[in-house]
């Protein structure tokens, strides 16, 4: 036997050691609760045969409490890069069978590496998040590292898609880098995301809360909206992860793929042209409208649970990536409100970050009034999708389906707010505000001071809407480009994508913007 062999087999055995993560019962403890290992998850979430492992001998350097004798090679973390849909992805995924994934000095600075990679290549980021937070017996050493990861996220925002799946605890500060990245998904009754656990809760609080009440994938898909995807297991979380990517571009500087489809452009939904009930005030499903235009009526949706009076997302046109933002008349009469305004910006400014034009579909009645909505700040809220709108230089094309009035006219990608296309359909109602709103104000003295009150407000109502509850005043000034018939709208808004892939438009240069927060 040569020396050389005894090394290669050395080497086959070290790997295989490695790949055994914290060890066969350890896995089986992580299979036992229904989870996969970050190895398994890897495997699951890159292209067969695509992963290449980075750092696979790395192991901590802390001697504090007896660590020196439990070491792992690798320590907590598989980190690497493969091709999703042939497609170069950086990934790191917490390995909770070493030590419960808790991070050490040596874990942060293999994430950071491939965050580093991915910021020279311009590839996707990928981080599978299981893991009992900072490395307690590293003490500082591991918080520094969380901090190193953070000064990453940030620095990659904006530049390259990041992605976090939990897929299982992340307690404490360690919370934050998912947070600074562009979405996060949660599986139910496996992900915990909490700055304090229910232990320190208590105590500070003496309130008592289970992890899952705290923390879970519900909890903050319909509650926090920290969570932009919840899913039912591990196996439709990776799923989930590929479908999103297969929407978004590799980075800042490029255009999403293409993925050729079968639907024709020109298809017609005769169904659009009786989609809106004859009174204004019943509802439809913004849905239907948004099924029957994008290509094959596949929608990837975006924060779901929350805020569900609007709906954001992604889909194609003519095997084009846009995203989607819609006010849904079915909740709420799809008013906006500070949650509405809130996910819709952070929804318009990463399409706009990434080259993703937004198609919006506009059916709103206005800001949602009261006190509860003023002292929780509606103001500075609703200022910031206005603003995420306004400072967007992606194509964007607005088509108007019924109700548009007042500031939530100006707020949902108006003219103004330099929206290329904007089309409406003949049901638009475009106007300051509503006709039974505006009588009350201008013919409130003139009705008290009649004989017949209901009968003055109902005629005044009456001219006031047929005067202003229309698109053809809007499209009088130029402010919409064409009323156009509901069953043209996948066409008209395909060719108006088309026109504008060009478009080139910079903002003033400034050292970074003032986002009303
Ligand atoms: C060191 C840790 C650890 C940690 C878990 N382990 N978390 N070791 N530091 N933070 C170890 C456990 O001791 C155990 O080791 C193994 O991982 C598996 O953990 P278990 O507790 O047996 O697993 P489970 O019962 O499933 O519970 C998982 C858990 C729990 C809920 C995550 O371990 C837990 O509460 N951990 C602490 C969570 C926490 O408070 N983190 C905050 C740290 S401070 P053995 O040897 O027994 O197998 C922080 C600040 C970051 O994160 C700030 C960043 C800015």
């Amino acid at each position: 036997m040569s020396n050389q062999l005894d090394k290669v087999r050395e080497l086959i055995e070290l790997r295989a050691k490695a790949r055994l993560g914290g060890g066969e019962k350890a896995i089986e403890k992580q299979h036992a609760q229904g989870k996969y290992t970050a190895r398994e998850r890897i495997t699951m979430l890159v292209d067969e045969g695509s992963f290449e492992e980075l750092d696979m001998f790395m192991e901590h350097r802390c001697t504090n409490f007896g660590m020196e004798k439990k070491k792992y090679l690798g320590d907590g973390v598989v980190t690497g890069y493969g091709t999703i849909e042939g497609r170069l992805v950086y990934l790191f995924a917490q390995d909770f069978t070493v030590i419960g994934g808790s991070l050490s000095e040596t874990m942060a600075k293999k994430i950071c590496k491939v965050m580093d990679l991915a910021m020279l290549m311009g590839a996707p980021v990928v981080g599978l998040n299981d893991s009992g937070g900072a490395r307690i017996q590293e003490g500082i050493n591991a918080l520094s590292g969380y901090a190193e990861i953070f000064q990453r996220n940030i620095l990659a925002s904006g530049v390259i898609p990041q992605i976090s799946g939990i897929f299982g605890p992340c307690a404490g500060g360690a919370v934050y880098s998912p947070a600074l990245t562009d979405f996060t998904i949660m599986a139910k009754g496996m992900s915990y995301m909490f700055l304090t656990g229910p232990k320190v809760v208590k105590t500070v609080t003496g309130e008592d809360v289970t992890q899952e009440q705290l923390g879970g994938a519900e909890v903050h898909a319909t509650r926090s909206g920290v969570t932009h995807f919840m899913v039912e297991s591990g196996d439709e979380g990776i799923a989930l992860i590929r479908r999103l990517l297969s929407y978004l571009p590799q980075n800042n500087l490029e255009d999403p793929p293409i993925r050729e489809t079968n639907d024709p452009i020109d298809r017609l939904e005769d169904s659009l042209n009786e989609i809106i009930p004859d009174s204004p005030n019943r509802p439809y499903d913004m849905y239907e409208v948004i099924g029957a235009i994008v290509d094959d009526g596949a929608f990837l949706e975006v924060h779901a649970y929350y805020a569900p009076n609007i709906i954001v997302g992604f889909a194609r046109f003519n095997g084009r990536s846009v995203g989607i933002v819609a006010n849904q008349p079915k909740t709420l009469a799809g008013v906006l409100d500070i949650n509405a305004s809130r996910k819709a910006a952070r929804f318009v400014r990463f399409c706009d970050a990434f080259n993703i034009p937004i198609v919006t579909l506009v059916d709103v009645p206005g800001f949602l009034p009261g006190t509860g909505q003023e002292y929780g700040g509606v103001i500075v809220h609703g200022a910031k999708l206005l603003y995420a709108y306004g400072e967007a230089t992606v194509p964007k094309v607005t088509v108007t389906l019924r109700k548009s009035y007042g500031g939530a006219y100006i707020v949902m990608s108006c003219k103004q707010l330099r929206g290329d296309m904007n089309y409406a359909w003949p049901t638009a109602e475009i106007a300051v505000m509503g006709s039974a709103g505006a009588v009350e104000v201008l013919y409130a003295k003139e009705a008290k001071e009649s004989d017949n009150p209901a009968k003055v407000l109902a005629e005044k109502e009456a001219e006031y809407t047929e005067a202003f509850a229309n698109p053809y005043n809007a499209a009088k000034y130029g402010y919409i480009d064409d009323v156009i018939e509901p069953r043209n709208t996948r066409f008209r808004i395909i060719r108006a994508l088309q026109q504008l892939a060009t478009k080139k438009q910079t903002n003033p240069a400034k050292k970074h913007d003032n986002l009303p927060l």
